[in-house]
């Protein structure tokens, strides 16, 4: 081949956009070690990399090859281990699994709710009035990052499976700096973006995997209703939450 030609392909190749690679593993991101346990327990991890101060553990798990990683609490670290299962991994899609608090009537204790959609419930202007809501930088028109139809419906179809159709949910979480665990505010989160769960990490890993063209959903167990009692309901639900959401990405890889 010629030089010149050479030299074009080497430039085009660096300009694209880095799409999701369909055949790279599944990237399986949580909060927090409990999160992660039964699948750990339940995978055959090949070898384990650290980046950043978070292990990757490759290997497989229901016959599917994953990455499976804790990232910590938060947005910011939620962010920053997604960013690294696409850029170093070359996931094909990420799958997020955890506890969350129950928004609304509807969703109890130990209720599954897979993400449709997530927002950013605490980004906006703070004013002389007060917080101002506002539209994240890098979702859609309505504030929204939309989570991958399919694996809706996959994660949906796995937690009706694995907890019965009157304990599962799709539909809006609402993600944010803080552990809510407020009345008030869990009706502002159903009022304002009609949210079925809150947590601290969803719409941060959904916002990174939108940006770069990978599918993901987030699917988590209810530990607690985000209300006066939320924390109380969090150290006696947690763990068995956790394991709940996880058991339901196994079936979910099962059916894949
Ligand atoms: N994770 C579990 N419960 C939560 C809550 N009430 N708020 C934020 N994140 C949570």
């Amino acid at each position: 081949m010629k030089k010149s030609i050479i030299i074009v392909l080497i430039a085009v190749m660096a300009a694209a956009p880095v799409m999701a690679s369909e055949n790279g593993p599944i990237g399986i991101i949580t909060a927090m070690s409990n999160e992660l346990s039964l699948l750990l327990e339940n995978a055959d991890i090949s070898r384990t990399e650290t980046i950043g101060g978070v292990d990757y553990n490759i290997g497989t798990l229901q016959g599917k090859d994953v990455v499976l990683a804790k990232a910590g609490v938060g947005k910011i670290l939620a962010a920053a281990g997604a960013a690294t299962l696409i850029n170093e991994f070359d996931v094909s899609s990420i799958i997020f699994t955890g506890i969350a608090g129950g928004v609304g009537e509807k969703t109890e204790v130990m209720d599954i709710v897979v993400s449709t959609d997530l927002v950013v419930h605490d980004y906006g202007n703070m004013t002389n009035d007060g917080f101002v809501w506002g539209k994240v930088a890098g979702s859609d028109e309505n504030g929204r990052i939309p989570a991958d139809a399919g694996l809706a419906d996959l994660a949906y179809e796995a937690a009706v499976a694995v907890v019965g159709k009157d304990s599962a949910f799709k539909g809006n979480i609402a993600t944010g700096d803080q552990f809510v665990a407020s009345e008030n505010y869990v009706w502002t989160l159903q009022d304002s973006f009609n949210s079925l769960a809150c947590e601290m990490e969803g719409a941060s890993v959904g916002l990174v995997a939108y940006q770069y063209g990978v599918p993901f959903v987030v699917i988590r167990c209810m530990s607690d209703k985000a209300d006066g009692l939320a924390h109380e309901s969090y150290e006696g639900f947690g763990d068995q939450a956790a394991d709940n959401s996880a058991s339901i990405v196994m079936e979910m890889l099962g059916n894949m």
